[in-house]
């Protein structure tokens, strides 16, 4: 694994933001995963700039986002489809139909998850995965439990990523209780993995995912059976991993 540790969320923006565009200039037609939240949007507006700029072509890149809320439709503003196209899809010249976001208005969940798994393994594995972490460890919306689910899959949300993605809604009845996520198969067959993580509150989280036992208690504990793992993450974030004795 490669850790790169900045200064603050502004360096850590930055940093991701190169490792992802790198990718974009070696391979114009790579495959990028995505992850929505509060953790990548810097990154995401560093990508943009990049693009203004000239220095980014999107028009071949196809993309594949990791989850989505159950019941939102992709114009509800709190909907990882209406938040990938405001902070990312609709400021660079990206061809939205090679966009790709779990459905999360199908009639059948289920259903949907099954046609989302079949086009990721047709579309092969995403030369880069982009990850965040709860507190509690999930990536994706992969949450805690007594195993690693392989495929795409409903899942219902703990209280914990429930309480914290409340503060994106008016209240937090609001919070749908189920999404709909990549599972850890398509995530553990990425060529490479790219996670961001900023601030004190997630260096618990982040210590557990790398200097604890691999557990689907700690489902990002998984990384570490991944050959190619990049975490970038502020001082804050990585100050659990550091006191634990991590090299960096
Ligand atoms: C988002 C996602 C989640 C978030 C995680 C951290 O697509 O899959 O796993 O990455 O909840 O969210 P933030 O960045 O808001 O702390």
């Amino acid at each position: 694994m490669q850790i790169v540790i900045t200064k603050d969320y502004e360096a850590m923006s930055r940093s991701a933001a190169a490792v992802i565009a790198a990718q974009v200039i070696a391979k114009p037609d790579a495959i990028l995963g995505l992850a929505t939240g509060s953790t990548p949007v810097g990154l995401y507006r560093n990508l943009v700039a990049g693009c203004a700029a000239g220095d980014l072509d999107f028009s071949h890149i196809t993309t594949v986002n990791l989850d989505e809320y159950a019941g939102l439709d992709g114009t509800h503003d709190q909907s990882y489809r209406y938040f990938m196209n405001h902070n990312l899809f609709d400021h660079v010249n990206i061809d939205k139909a090679n966009t790709n976001v779990p459905n999360g208005k199908a009639e059948d969940p289920d259903a949907e998850c099954a046609r989302y798994e079949a086009l990721l393994k047709k579309l092969g594995p995403a030369d880069i995965q982009l990850l965040g972490m709860g507190h509690n460890g999930h990536i994706g919306f992969n949450e805690p439990g007594d195993a690693f689910i392989a495929p795409t899959h409903v899942v219902e949300l703990t209280e914990s990523t429930i309480n914290a993605n409340a503060r994106f809604f008016a209240s937090r009845d609001e919070v749908p209780k189920k999404a709909l996520t990549m599972g850890m198969g398509a995530i553990m067959r990425a060529r490479r993995v790219l996670v961001v993580v900023s601030g004190h509150d997630k260096a618990r989280a982040v210590k557990d995912a790398f200097a604890g036992p691999i557990t689907p208690k700690c489902p990002a504990s998984i990384l570490q059976l991944h050959p190619d793992v990049v975490l970038v993450g502020d001082e804050a974030a990585l100050s659990g991993l550091l006191e634990a004795g991590v090299q960096v």
